[in-house]
């Protein structure tokens, strides 16, 4: 079987930069608390009617499809992932196809819902195609429209003040190069902790988990025998029940376990070791995660990309933008070992190690 490379990346995050000092004009938060307990120190929002999670995509892959030499009519495939998608159905995939202008070509487009490892997801998804010969030239997305949907009230403040706009792509194609390219990936999920870091509603799901969890939560929906009104009800918009939540601590607790998990898991696969690694680009949850990884790795500050002093924590677009910085950089060789790793919502995590 042949392998997988990423033949192009690029990235694409919208002009306006919000500071924390901003923030604090809506909210009751400090640059100081910010800082200190997630290290951003700024993240930038898309223009309101202008930008979407697809216009986004569209701009970065864009990019990605010039590196890898080739059209976006070539593109055979895609595969998007994100949490804050242009419509509740369809999704993406259909809309990146058309913003790219390739909707004469049957290009397959699939959506995945995987949060913060929605790329090495969608990565792997993408390899395995590839790998088989399927596909030739697979579109594989991470975009974020986080600042359309979060409470800029103080109420929505731990979770406000993490997240970020921004879109990734990388063009995956098979290569003939015996030592090149993804040796592997690893997925995982455990969703025991689903409602953990969770945006419930609007959603279909009538109070059903919440019950068998043993917890009251009152939604305000109409009796059993009548339709309708379930999906959203006026009640949680009066409680402003309609936004994601976290349980921060607890979400911390698991990362900081899984990521180094997941990333061994990868390097026994391939035999290698942690001081293998040229480049680590973890999932930008929150830098005081990617500082713990690192310390239980024992890697080196210049094994380790961070970025979410500038962006914050872009979710499935986080893992593409802070690879693409890093190439660009120069971080990245030639036959460098480049290991992404991610957790989050779900919970979902993984790994993927790459031979550059
Ligand atoms: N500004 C000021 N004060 C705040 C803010 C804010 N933005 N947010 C919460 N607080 C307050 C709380 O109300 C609380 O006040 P109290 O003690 O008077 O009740 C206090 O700060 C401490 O709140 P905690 O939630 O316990 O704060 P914590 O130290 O856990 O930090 C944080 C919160 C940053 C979310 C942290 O738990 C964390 O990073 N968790 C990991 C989750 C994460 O990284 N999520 C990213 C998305 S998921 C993913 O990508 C993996």
């Amino acid at each position: 079987m042949k392998r997988s490379k990423i033949a192009g990346i690029g990235y694409y995050v919208p002009e306006r930069i919000v500071t924390n000092d901003e923030l604090t004009k809506v909210m009751d938060t400090t640059d100081e608390w910010i800082q200190e307990r997630t290290g951003i120190r700024e993240r930038h929002y898309g223009v309101k009617h202008e930008e979407t999670t697809s216009s986004m995509a569209a701009a970065a892959a864009r990019i990605a499809c010039e590196r890898a030499g080739i059209a976006p009519e070539e593109i055979d495939f895609i595969v998007f992932a994100t949490l804050s998608p242009d419509y509740y159905f369809p999704g993406c995939g259909v809309l990146v196809q058309r913003e790219l202008g390739i909707t004469h070509k049957e290009v397959g487009a699939l959506d995945i819902r995987n949060q913060c490892s929605g790329f090495i997801y969608a990565l792997s998804i993408a390899d395995q195609f590839v790998k088989t010969g399927m596909y030739k030239n697979v579109l594989v997305v991470g975009s974020e429209m986080h600042s359309m949907g979060l409470d800029f009230s103080t109420r929505g403040r731990n979770v406000t003040v993490i997240f970020g706009d921004g879109a990734g792509a990388a063009i995956i194609q098979p290569t003939d190069e015996p030592e090149q390219g993804i040796l592997t990936t690893k997925l995982h999920s455990d969703g025991t902790y689903a409602e953990k870091l969770a945006f419930i509603n609007p959603g279909a799901h009538g109070g059903y988990h919440f019950k068998k969890l043993g917890e009251q939560v009152d939604f305000g929906y109409p009796p059993p025998d009548t339709y309708g009104e379930i999906f959203i009800t006026p009640k949680m918009i009066s409680d402003g029940n309609y936004y994601p939540n976290m349980e921060g601590q607890f979400v911390f607790k698991l990362a900081v376990q899984k990521f180094p998990e997941v990333i061994h898991e990868a390097l026994n696969e391939a035999g290698l070791k942690t001081s293998d690694i040229n480049m680590l680009i973890p999932h930008q949850a929150n830098l005081r995660i990617s500082q713990f990884v690192q310390r239980i790795l024992g890697l080196r500050d210049d094994q380790v990309w961070n970025n979410i002093q500038r962006y914050g924590n872009t979710t499935a677009a986080s893992v593409p933008i802070a690879l693409c910085e890093a190439w660009e950089a120069g971080k990245i060789k030639e036959g460098d070992l480049v290991c992404l790793a991610a957790f989050g919502s779900g919970f979902t995590w993984g790994s993927a190690l790459i031979r550059w």
